[in-house]
């Protein structure tokens, strides 16, 4: 693996929280839902996921909560294939007003995955929600309807994103630089 440091801190826990807040706060004043789903896609969103859905408690928003697995890097930083569902979510979505929640919108090829397939499954709507988003790196057309951080195209780890699956512990998000390309080191 290339050599790399994790030094620069782009997003503080406290940055993280405030925006939760007011992604949440955007969220509930949608029309409410008796019957709310949230998907998480793993593993990247599992602390996102976690720390959204107490900000809904706070904002009388009720989900049921599920997650689905989506696979699409091998390892590192490259798409080393399509995104396929590799452990399907198990709740019924007939009628669900869902909302999917993703780590970061990147190329976009797995939020559309993700949407496609529980689409149909019958729910009433599907909406989305990426913690980040880099717009830069777009393969296909594909926008969040909800979305905490728009980002550079720099690859992120921490706070449930990982390089080569390390780094998801982090409380915050920090900026991944390879030092064999930085002149800097
Ligand atoms: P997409 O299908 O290209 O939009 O990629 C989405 C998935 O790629 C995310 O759910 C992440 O798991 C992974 N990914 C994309 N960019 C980054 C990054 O900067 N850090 C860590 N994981 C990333
Ligand atoms: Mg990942």
């Amino acid at each position: 693996m290339r050599p790399y440091h994790i030094d620069d801190v782009l997003i503080t826990p406290r940055q993280l929280e405030r925006r939760l807040d007011s992604l949440a706060r955007e969220m509930a004043a949608g029309a409410h839902s008796d019957n709310l789903v949230v998907i998480g896609i793993l593993r990247g969103s599992f602390i996102f996921m976690a720390d959204l859905v107490r900000w809904f408690w706070l904002n009388d928003l009720h989900p049921r909560i599920d997650f689905m697995i989506m696979a699409s890097y091998g390892s590192g930083t490259t798409a080393a294939r399509e995104p396929t569902v590799s452990r399907d979510c198990s709740i019924d979505l007939t009628g669900a007003d869902v909302v999917v929640v993703d780590d970061i919108l990147d190329t976009g090829r797995t939020l559309i995955k993700a949407v496609a397939h529980l689409a149909a499954k019958g729910p009433r709507s599907i909406r989305t929600c990426a913690l980040l988003d880099k717009p830069a790196r777009r393969a296909v057309p594909c926008e969040a309807d909800f979305r905490g951080f728009e980002i550079e195209n720099v690859f992120v780890v921490g706070y449930g994103l990982d390089y080569d699956g390390r780094h998801r512990e982090l409380p915050h998000i920090a900026k991944v630089t390879f030092t064999d390309e930085d002149p800097a080191r």
